[in-house]
């Protein structure tokens, strides 16, 4: 009996706890009552079950609790992410958001994505193959580095000032969108030496899934908020490099072109 009585209590005991590193639920992309945001990220994070499969009523608790799990991303700079989640919820005295809140237009979510079209050309939340062509084609060699993420970021502002007559986005996000080229390389990748394996951030995006399977494993060290502001500023200034050289070439062209008359 107290053989039985031990084999019961261990099997209890796994089934309630499962390894820590595993994801609470198998992956399962999203079914037609739940809901995705343009985040990669956080599709994935439900499509794991880190985060309400649903991807709905989303608390400070199940933010911090999952990028913690997940992605080893201290406390202080979840709580900072879940205060740009909530500010996407239309109701002022929310404690929960939605994925899909974030889809909404120059609150959160932008134009010049990487892997989305333009709020004007229609749907702004899930991948677009076309556009995340443009942002891979500057992504060259086996890692992205700051200089290239900055490069397919510089591309799909230009892209857009193109072709969106609309285009624009609002200084309050400005400084995100450069955040979004630094998650992949902070989050995923080597933070100090500014580089990540490009192989998994295609995964991620392409699957929304952790490129688990793929040879990725979450940063043994932890997160911290200031990670993530020093990644951001460095792509902001190569961005800005990347925008001066673009111009430069342009007087260059300009003058070659009086040269000739
Ligand atoms: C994009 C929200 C965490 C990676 C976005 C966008 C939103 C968002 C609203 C869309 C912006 C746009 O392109 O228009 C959030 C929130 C988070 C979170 C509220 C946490 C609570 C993360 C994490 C990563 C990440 C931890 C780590 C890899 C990205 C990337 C994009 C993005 C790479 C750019 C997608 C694109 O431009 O196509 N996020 N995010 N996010 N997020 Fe997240
Ligand atoms: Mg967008």
């Amino acid at each position: 009996f107290s053989l039985f009585f031990a084999a019961t209590v261990l099997a209890q005991a796994f089934a309630l706890s499962p390894p820590a590193d595993h994801p609470p639920v198998p992956w399962r992309p999203a079914g037609p009552n739940d809901v995705r945001a343009p985040c990669p990220m956080l599709n994935a994070l439900a499509n794991h079950g880190y985060l309400p499969h649903d991807g709905k009523d989303i608390s400070e608790d199940h933010t911090v609790t999952a990028l913690g799990k997940a992605l080893n991303i201290d406390k202080k700079f979840a709580l900072a992410l879940f205060q740009n989640g909530i500010s996407a919820n239309p109701d002022k005295n929310a404690t929960t958001f939605s994925l899909s809140d974030l889809t909404r237009h120059n609150v959160v979510e932008h134009d010049a994505s990487l892997s989305r079209q333009d709020f004007y050309f229609g749907n702004d939340h899930t991948f677009n193959r076309e556009v995340f062509e443009e942002t891979r084609s500057y992504w060259k060699g086996s890692h992205i580095d700051v200089k290239s993420a900055a490069e397919a970021r510089q591309a799909r502002v230009k892209t857009s000032q193109a072709m969106n007559p609309t285009f624009e986005i609002p200084e309050s996000i400005l400084t995100s969108s450069y955040g979004e080229s630094a998650f992949p390389i902070v989050v995923m990748g080597d933070k100090a030496a500014g580089t990540v394996q490009k192989t998994w951030v295609e995964y991620l995006f392409e699957n929304e899934r952790l490129p688990t399977e793929i040879g990725w494993s979450k940063a043994t060290n932890e997160i911290s908020y200031d990670d993530f502001t020093d990644m951001t500023k460095r792509i902001q200034e190569a961005t800005e490099q990347a925008q001066n050289a673009t111009a430069k070439a342009c007087v260059v062209k300009h003058a070659g072109r009086h040269a000739r008359h």
